[in-house]
């Protein structure tokens, strides 16, 4: 915990990762169009390998085009979120097997903030952290396939820490912060330091085991189980209650026309539940 805003710093990040900074590559921006930006454009750029065991890792202090799921932004000002973005290199998963990896990367999310102490905290489908339904990061993983079966996956990830009122007032869905949950500044380093090695885990775990590992631990933090949401697709939404996920992280619904499933799609509570 601390006073005041405490920069990224690859030092203490490096110190808090321990012997675990041997499978990390750091590279902190005061200012970035966005991270995940950065890390599709460095391997697209073929000046580096994407297939070493190495994870890159690029991190900003600001984002200018920061960008989230669906075509939406992101939005944050300086030092007031962490904003990172990994890349992974699947071997064996083309993207067609990857649709459960943003459950998983939940799972992290919440694992570390709760080791944090945090608690209250809950997925809405496929990953957003949220507390008291309002919502606390987000997760933006874009699939690049190669030549050979697997793919390459960049992983973005923005949790909101202390937002100014200005940053607030320019996001229009329901938006939480660490400082306004909890009262406390979290240090961005410690927390970022804690998901590396969290995320290192979780997708190896999801390589060798798969999704069904780790199906009870995702439903325990599902926010809407048994509520009724709305379902919002590109061209229409779909009523119905939520009734758990497959194996492949898709959503269970049960609507007027049966119990449907879904790979896609916004999830949001139907308030009169
Ligand atoms: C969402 O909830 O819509 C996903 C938000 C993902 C935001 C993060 S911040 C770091 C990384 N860089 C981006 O441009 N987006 C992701």
């Amino acid at each position: 915990m601390q006073n005041s805003l405490a920069l990224l710093d690859t030092e203490i990040i490096l110190k808090y990762l321990g012997v675990e900074s041997n499978y990390f590559i750091l590279n902190i921006f005061d200012s970035i169009e966005s991270t995940n930006t950065f890390l599709i454009d460095f391997f697209k750029s073929n000046k580096v390998s994407n297939k070493s065991s190495l994870i890159h890792v690029a991190v900003a202090e600001a984002q200018t085009k920061g960008r989230g799921r669906n075509g939406r932004s992101w939005l944050s000002g300086f030092g007031e979120s962490l904003t990172f973005s990994i890349n992974w290199n699947f071997k064996e998963f083309p993207p067609s097997q990857l649709s459960s990896l943003s459950l998983v990367i939940g799972i992290a999310l919440i694992r570390v903030l709760k080791s944090l102490s945090i608690e209250h905290i809950y997925l809405k489908w496929p990953n957003d952290v949220l507390f008291n339904h309002h919502k606390l990061a987000g997760v933006l993983i874009e699939l690049r396939s190669g030549m050979e079966k697997g793919c390459n996956a960049v992983i973005g990830i923005g949790i909101n820490f202390n937002l100014s009122n200005v940053t607030r007032a320019n996001i229009a869905a329901k938006t939480t912060d660490l400082f306004q949950m909890t009262g406390k500044l979290f240090d961005r380093n410690l927390v970022l330091s804690a998901l590396l090695i969290e995320l290192k885990k979780v997708i190896s775990d999801f390589e060798k085991f798969g999704f069904h590992y780790f199906k009870s631990e995702w439903l325990g933090y599902h926010a809407y189980e048994g509520k009724r949401i709305c379902l919002k697709k590109p061209n229409h939404q779909i009523m119905g209650i939520v009734d758990g996920v497959d194996d492949d992280g898709a959503l269970f619904l049960l609507t007027d026309s049966g119990r449907q499933i879904f790979n896609v799609g916004d999830v949001s509570l139907r308030e009169e539940n």
